[in-house]
């Protein structure tokens, strides 16, 4: 059994130490595929995989093509819009996520760029602190709650808002319950995005939210720059020159923001969310039990293709 981990983002060595030891224990072959440039260098690692994990990296119905074997692909991390998964359903091939494993690395990002933005980068000026501030959690999955414990640490009035989420299990984690997004955005002078990627939220962030945040707020997205209505952003930033944007990953309006909003923005050159060691470690290890697990006892837990 051979499984090709490819990752343009690589997991650290000692992540791989790890996964390798969970593929080995079950006589497995282990392949790696980090920081290659192209779909083409992928498609031809994938030929003989059997199985394979990867991180942002895009799984395309020519990728699934050339995967002759493949029967599984396993995210390592929460969202899956990477994965074309109506193509992976026409291969045969069981796609997964392994939720829950990143989560803690990226509701601490948010709070790292909050204070670095809160303090001016550190340049010597006088900035202001997060307690008694207002945060608004929009979707309250793994990740939302992570940033509800870390915030109640910091002291902060925290709200959120989830349609999938009961109340009760919101309350649980000591958050104010909104019913609706507008009530969210209007009551928060930071809101933070964890929502998934997919086609009823991509764009769903815009000016109609935006425009509702009090005076000097400040959103901040480690979920998806697809979330966000660039335009609607742009609109809200022409006329609010107190809103602030900190987005894990360059937004498609970089430029216009370079040249025009100069100290209202923090941008990652590259998604850091989930780059830590201990993420690493376990998303890599859980997707690499995923396989074995479905390869030795068929188990499906973690499916998300129909
Ligand atoms: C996720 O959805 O789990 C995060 O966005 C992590 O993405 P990455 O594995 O590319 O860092």
């Amino acid at each position: 059994m051979k499984i090709l981990v490819a990752t343009e983002k690589p997991f650290t060595l000692f992540a791989i130490k790890q996964i390798r030891q969970v593929t080995d224990a079950a006589g497995y072959e282990l392949e790696l595929l980090e920081n290659y440039k192209g779909e083409s260098e992928l498609i031809s690692a994938v030929s003989d995989a059997d199985a394979m994990i990867v991180r942002s990296d895009k799984v395309t119905p020519a990728i699934l093509d050339a995967a002759k074997k493949l029967k599984i692909v396993v995210r390592a991390g929460a969202g899956y819009d990477n994965l074309d998964l109506k193509a992976c359903t026409a291969h045969n091939v069981v796609a997964m996520n392994t939720p829950g494993q990143n989560s803690n690395a990226v509701a601490e990002l948010v709070f790292s760029m909050m204070l670095y933005q809160a303090r001016d980068g550190f340049a010597g000026k006088s900035g202001s602190e997060l307690r008694g501030r207002t945060i608004g959690i929009h979707a309250f999955g793994n990740v939302g709650k992570y940033v509800a414990e870390i915030a109640t640490g910091f002291g902060m009035d925290i709200y959120a808002f989830d349609p999938f989420v009961s109340e009760v299990e919101m309350k649980k984690h000591g958050v104010k319950v909104c019913k609706t997004a507008e009530e969210l955005y209007s009551k928060c002078q930071y809101v933070s995005l964890h929502l998934p990627a997919n086609d009823k939220t991509n764009k769903s962030i815009g000016y109609d939210l935006l425009k509702l945040m009090p005076k000097d707020s400040v959103l901040v997205n480690t979920a998806r720059k697809e979330v966000i209505d660039e335009e609607g952003l742009m609109k809200v930033f022409a006329e609010r020159p107190d809103i602030r944007y900190l987005s894990d990953v360059e937004p498609d309006c970089k430029p216009v923001f370079e040249k025009m909003y100069k100290d209202r923005f923090i941008f990652t050159a590259k998604k850091m969310g989930a780059q830590t060691e201990e993420a690493n470690v376990n998303a890599g290890v859980a997707a690499a039990r995923q396989i074995v697990d479905f390869f030795e006892t068929g188990n499906i837990k973690f499916k998300v293709n129909k």
